[in-house]
């Protein structure tokens, strides 16, 4: 065995005795309770017809053939960026081909050495990937800690940027973002929202619902959630699009998306202005999980509170939450445990994620699966 298969071998066998390792599972027909297609846009027969049709108006080629600045650069790019910042309410947007790699891109480009990168705890790997790559000083704050979040802000050095979810990933939950966008503004600290699982739900998402877009440095927006393609934009002013488009190197030093990825962002944010419907069905369904869902005070396991249609139950050990997500998975659901190190230590759970898709039934079912599991 090499060095390097020793190693590998290593890892791979402290994650197996942490019960932390990993592994891809086959496709499978459960009832889908883990996916990000939050308003079924994915599964959508009508959305994709609409897609075809698109790709069929326009003739491009199969592969965008080269980095958007070199040969991948299409008219429909530039005219659908102009189209997203439009219905996003920004000056401007440019494209990236994952939610991962816009973050990176900006968090990597933007802040130097000296600068202070500050995220709330809970942030997404990406962004932090991404501040690694800045050189900058890089602090976090306790969960939506305001007092946290100020401490940090008055040691902070050189251009200060906040970084935060509008509906965290993992938690579901929504941060104070008036309240943090005051104490960025009093520090002269320059605030980007991540709004990967708010879009969808919350419309165009938390910040332009909450008037707040002229205020806010940033905005990610990713398509692969609630838009159920794949891909996202980083939103701003030109200055930053023109600024992303010479240093974000994750935006640079990759082939373009195809043009396929693009027909479907731009019908699938052409549907989500019509998806009122859809939109009141996930909220229906929302409330009717948190209302059926009942853990015990007493039990020690506990439902982190959320209006999103992420709902997490903390189990606190990576034992419990796979122990507890088979027998759902058992019983016809598809739930997934989420176990550390994707959370931290003490803090697997498994998540449920509700969609407009799923049935009053199923939904009454699952909560009293759940209850029945973990309150006996
Ligand atoms: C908050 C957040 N930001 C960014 C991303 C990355 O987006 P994508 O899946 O498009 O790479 C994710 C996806 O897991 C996410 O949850």
């Amino acid at each position: 065995m090499t060095s390097a298969e020793n190693y590998i071998k290593n890892r791979l066998s402290d994650r197996q005795q942490t019960g932390s390792y990993r592994t891809l599972k086959p496709e499978n027909k459960l009832i889908d309770f883990c996916s990000n297609d939050y308003l079924g846009f994915a599964r959508s027969t009508t959305l994709k017809g609409k897609i075809d049709e698109e790709i069929k108006n326009h003739f491009n080629l199969n592969g965008s053939t080269g980095s958007r600045l070199i040969s991948g650069n299409l008219n429909y790019t530039e005219k659908l960026e102009q189209e997203m910042a439009v219905l996003f309410s920004s000056e401007a947007g440019l494209l990236f081909n994952s939610g991962y790699d816009a973050n990176v891109g900006l968090l990597s480009s933007l802040p130097r050495r000296g600068d202070t990168i500050i995220t709330d705890e809970l942030i997404h790997a990406s962004v932090i990937d991404g501040a690694r790559l800045s050189h900058a000083n890089r602090y976090t704050f306790k969960h939506n800690d305001l007092a946290g979040l100020e401490e940090k802000l008055q040691n902070a050095k050189g251009v200060i940027y906040v970084v935060i979810e509008s509906v965290y990933s993992m938690d579901g939950d929504t941060p104070p973002l008036t309240e943090i966008l005051l104490l960025a503004e009093k520090y002269n600290a320059n605030l980007i929202v991540d709004e990967a699982h708010a879009v969808g739900l919350y419309q165009t998402g938390i910040v332009p619902q909450s008037g707040l877009q002229d205020r806010v440095f940033a905005r990610i927006v990713t398509f692969g959630k609630a838009l159920g393609c794949h891909g996202a934009i980083v939103l701003g002013s030109n200055l930053l699009r023109e600024y992303l488009i010479n240093f974000a190197r994750s935006f640079i030093y990759t082939t373009a998306a195809p043009f396929h990825q693009l027909a479907c962002i731009k019908v699938a944010c052409s549907f989500l202005s019509n998806s009122a419907e859809q939109i009141a069905a996930l909220r229906q369904n929302i409330d009717l999980f948190k209302q059926t869902v009942k853990i015990l005070v007493e039990s020690p396991y506990l439902l982190i509170e959320s209006d999103s249609s992420i709902q997490c139950i903390l189990l606190k050990s990576n034992q419990k939450a796979i122990e507890t997500a088979t027998h759902l998975q058992d019983n016809g659901f598809d739930i997934r445990a989420i176990m550390s190190p994707t959370v931290p230590q003490g803090s697997e759970r498994i998540r449920i994620c509700i969609h407009s898709f799923n049935t009053a039934d199923q939904i009454t079912q699952l909560a009293n699966d759940i209850n029945h599991l973990l309150n006996e």
